[in-house]
């Protein structure tokens, strides 16, 4: 399988995304999500696979992100925005039972195709180069729903959760509401509940970036009170992995987050 372009990181691509998002109120930003699935759009920001600095850390850092908990169970991961399904189905394949959550129908109708098709003969593009199905397949599942309505989690807490492109489309004024919400969705206590935010691109790249820590660590209100974080989370891990996709190689980050 060919990989499509990367079009959110191409001019045209992130250009016609921007355009689209300013000509709407942050009121009808989750119906202007689901127009770009329903005109077929998602190609602005879809990368056609998995991250693979993410499968590097799952196959590599067994000390930071395992399946297994210290009891023995399966961890729970939440992937919020996930677009076609292509890292939670890898998550899976990994050992986590993994969960995908979208605002838009067609985004969940397609990524669970996607999923039931790929985990029946899963591409090369899931793995790196270190992993002998070490653990035994996880679950996949989709949630349709507001990522900011808490009713479509109902009440369940998960492990991990992992964000890719999620944060950083979210409109600015957003961003204290997201860390928020992280802060509920993740247990709290242990090291390895941690929120995994795989940057892509230093600040110029995504404004979203440049507010990660202060959202994150923050209670402290800046200038601006609604970037204001919970400082609920810490630091633990800022990694620049050796692989990453094609447009991001050399300049992304994974930031590791655990819940305090
Ligand atoms: C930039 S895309 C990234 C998709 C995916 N993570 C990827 O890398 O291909 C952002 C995704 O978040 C979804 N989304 C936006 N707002 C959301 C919300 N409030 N709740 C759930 N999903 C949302 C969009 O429909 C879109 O699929």
């Amino acid at each position: 399988m060919t990989t499509p372009p990367e079009r959110l990181q191409s001019p045209e691509g992130k250009s016609r995304l921007i355009k689209h998002f300013e000509q709407s109120s942050i009121e009808n930003h989750n119906a202007a999500w689901d127009n770009l699935w329903e005109t077929d759009n998602s190609d602005m920001w879809d990368r056609g696979k998995p991250s693979p600095a993410l499968i590097d850390l799952l196959e590599q850092r067994a000390d930071i992100l395992s399946p297994i908990a210290a009891n023995g169970q399966r961890k729970k991961i939440l992937v919020p925005g996930c677009g076609k399904g292509y890292d939670v189905v890898m998550l899976a394949l990994h050992g986590f039972d993994a969960v995908g959550l979208e605002i838009s129908a067609k985004g969940v109708s397609t990524a669970e195709e996607y999923a039931q098709k790929e985990l029946q003969a899963p591409q090369a593009y899931n793995f790196g180069y270190a992993w002998a199905n070490k653990f035994e397949r996880g679950s996949v599942s989709f949630i349709q729903g507001d990522f900011f309505h808490s009713d479509c989690t109902k009440g369940e807490k998960f492990d991990v959760i992992y964000d890719y492109t999620f944060l950083c489309a979210l409109h600015p004024n957003m961003r204290a509401q997201w860390a928020s919400r992280m802060a509920d969705l993740v247990f709290s206590g242990g090291l390895l509940r941690s929120v995994i935010q795989a940057h892509h691109g230093p600040c110029k790249a995504c404004t979203g970036i440049c507010w990660l820590r202060v959202v994150m660590e923050s209670s402290i209100p800046p200038k601006q009170k609604q970037q204001v974080g919970t400082g609920s989370f810490e630091r633990k891990w800022y990694i620049k992995p050796e692989r990453s996709y094609e447009s991001g190689q050399g300049t992304d980050m994974l930031s590791i987050y655990a819940r305090k």
